[in-house]
């Protein structure tokens, strides 16, 4: 395939339900310091309660703050939620449609298309996930699924006002996350072109190629490489690694020199 230089590398941590606001602030500031690299672009997406604490931590850092998770209205009944407008000032980037979100939450393609909607017109940058469980991937099935996710979030949307707010796609089979059992790099590989594909049969043309495709799922600083070897794969979504500043320094570290072999790091 033709890369689209102008694709950044992504290392996004995404620490779930772990940390305190006390702890938080230290272990960013760490992993910041520990992973400067040029040409990579850095994001931490704590706890909600955790956002001040790390975007004061990271003042002065070129480190993206992100939130795990937002809802699709503005405001109103819905004990718990937290919306976009809550976060204004707290966080620049959000994920949505996270498999554990899916799984243990309930949501849907539809409602993931409708928090990315709130996401984008609040001017936060969107991590979509998508991904197969096990007996998709046994089936052979697996980039049926991730198309029907992608078309069921994207669908009917301007690609791009998408393309603009820079949306990154993480493809994160269901099988490899907090398991320890990571996809080999040819199969993300050949899932961020199958994701391309989708994109372009949405009427994305161009923008598909400028879309940043992330791996996610048990990666660790000794397996990144294989990810960042494919030239479709744009960088990883961490969680269990992502609380490790000796494993973000490793992964941040391979993170840099792709960016250098794709001419990113000047
Ligand atoms: P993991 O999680 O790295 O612990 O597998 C990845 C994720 O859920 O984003």
């Amino acid at each position: 395939m033709m890369r689209d230089m102008t694709r950044p590398i992504v290392i996004a941590a995404n620490w779930k339900m772990n940390t305190t606001p006390a702890d938080a602030a230290g272990l960013a500031r760490t992993i910041a310091s520990r992973t400067r690299e040029p040409g990579v672009t850095r994001v931490i997406c704590p706890p909600y309660v955790s956002l001040a604490a790390v975007r004061d931590a990271l003042a002065g850092e070129d480190v993206g703050v992100g939130a795990q998770n937002v809802h699709h209205e503005l405001a109103g009944a819905y004990t718990g939620e937290i919306s976009v407008p809550m976060l204004a000032g707290l966080a620049t980037w959000v994920i949505l449609g996270h498999s554990e979100r899916r799984a243990y939450f309930g949501e849907t393609d539809e409602l993931v298309g409708k928090k990315l909607d709130r996401a984008i017109a609040g001017g936060l940058r969107p991590i979509v996930c998508v991904g197969e469980v096990l007996a998709d991937r046994e089936a052979g099935r697996q980039e049926h699924v991730v198309d029907a996710q992608l078309k069921g979030a994207l669908e009917g949307r301007d690609p791009a006002v998408l393309v603009a707010a820079g949306i990154v796609i993480a493809y994160e089979p269901v099988w490899a996350i907090g398991t320890g059992k990571n996809a080999f790099g040819a199969d993300a590989a050949a899932m961020a072109d199958a994701i391309r594909a989708s994109l372009r049969s949405l009427g994305w043309g161009d923008g598909a190629d400028a879309t940043p495709v992330l791996y996610g799922g048990s990666v660790t600083s000794a397996n990144i490489g294989e990810f960042l070897a494919e030239p479709g794969v744009d960088g990883a979504l961490i969680g269990g690694a992502s609380l490790k500043p000796d494993e973000m320094a490793g992964i941040a570290a391979r993170a840099g020199i792709t960016a250098q072999a794709r001419g990113l790091a000047s």
